[in-house]
């Protein structure tokens, strides 16, 4: 296998995590079992890019249409990570990951919430690695959300129509302090974006892989990033060489 480059590492990774159902379908098992792997895959991986230095992970939990699945499942995913997080609260409150929560917060059940919220301000003097996970976040809903905000500004006259441009689209958004976009990996073998990061994704590259996540490892990790630093990334202008004189 190559070598990886420690300087030309992404620095910010997003994850389409997908998979899970079927991982614990192929196995015989309840698809809450391939939840309850995934999420402590989510830990692993974390910690793997952690390691590495790289600086933002940010990985889709659950969507803003996630809430259309059965009722048990839904239960599940609201209530595990309660648990679980109570469980290892000192161990992450000891590394120096620093957890950060996108999405909507109104519709989660209170005592996760609470929970992740506490996660959030116990961490946020970490310097390691920001990890973002995206809980009833979609995309649509983080631009609309955006759009009332810069609306808001315009009609108390905090800001004029001339004066937004690109920037203050971003600077609305969820990740408003993240750098851009690097790399946005997909598992499972599904080739969409499913309303995940649609603006931060303009100029990210795209990797995906039919491995599915509960199986998605540190060296299926090595493998997306030895890719990703393959890639020639051009920013919609051409290579140096090729300039002409
Ligand atoms: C991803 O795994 C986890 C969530 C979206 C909550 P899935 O639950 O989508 O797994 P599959 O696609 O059914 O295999
Ligand atoms: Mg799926």
């Amino acid at each position: 296998m190559d070598e990886l480059d420690k300087n030309k590492l992404p620095h910010h990774i997003a994850i389409i995590l997908d998979g899970n159902g079927r991982w614990a379908k192929k196995k015989l098992l309840p698809r809450n079992l391939g939840h309850r792997k995934g999420a402590f895959n989510i830990r692993d991986i974390a910690n793997v890019c952690n390691q590495l230095g790289i600086s933002y992970l940010t990985v889709f939990c659950f969507s803003t249409e996630n809430w259309k699945r059965p009722k048990k499942e839904v239960e599940f995913i609201m209530k595990a990570p309660i648990q679980y997080l109570n469980k290892y609260r000192k161990k992450i409150y000891n590394s120096s990951i620093r957890i950060k929560i996108i999405g909507r917060r109104d519709r989660l059940p209170q005592d996760l919430l609470q929970v992740l919220q506490d996660l959030e301000e116990n961490t946020q003097s970490h310097g390691g690695l920001t990890l973002t996970l995206c809980i009833d976040y979609g995309s649509y809903d983080e631009i609309v959300t955006a759009v009332k905000e810069i609306v808001t500004e315009v009609q108390k006259g905090q800001l004029s129509v001339d004066e937004i441009n690109e920037d203050t689209i971003t600077s609305h958004l969820f990740t408003k302090e993240y750098p851009p976009l690097d790399l946005l990996i997909r598992t499972s073998g599904e080739y969409r974006i499913s309303n995940f990061l649609l603006w931060q994704l303009a100029y990210a590259e795209l990797y995906f892989t039919d491995t599915l996540w509960p199986d998605f490892d540190e060296k299926e990790l090595m493998k997306a990033l030895l890719d990703y630093q393959k890639r020639n990334r051009r920013f919609g202008g051409i290579n140096h060489e090729d300039h002409q004189n």
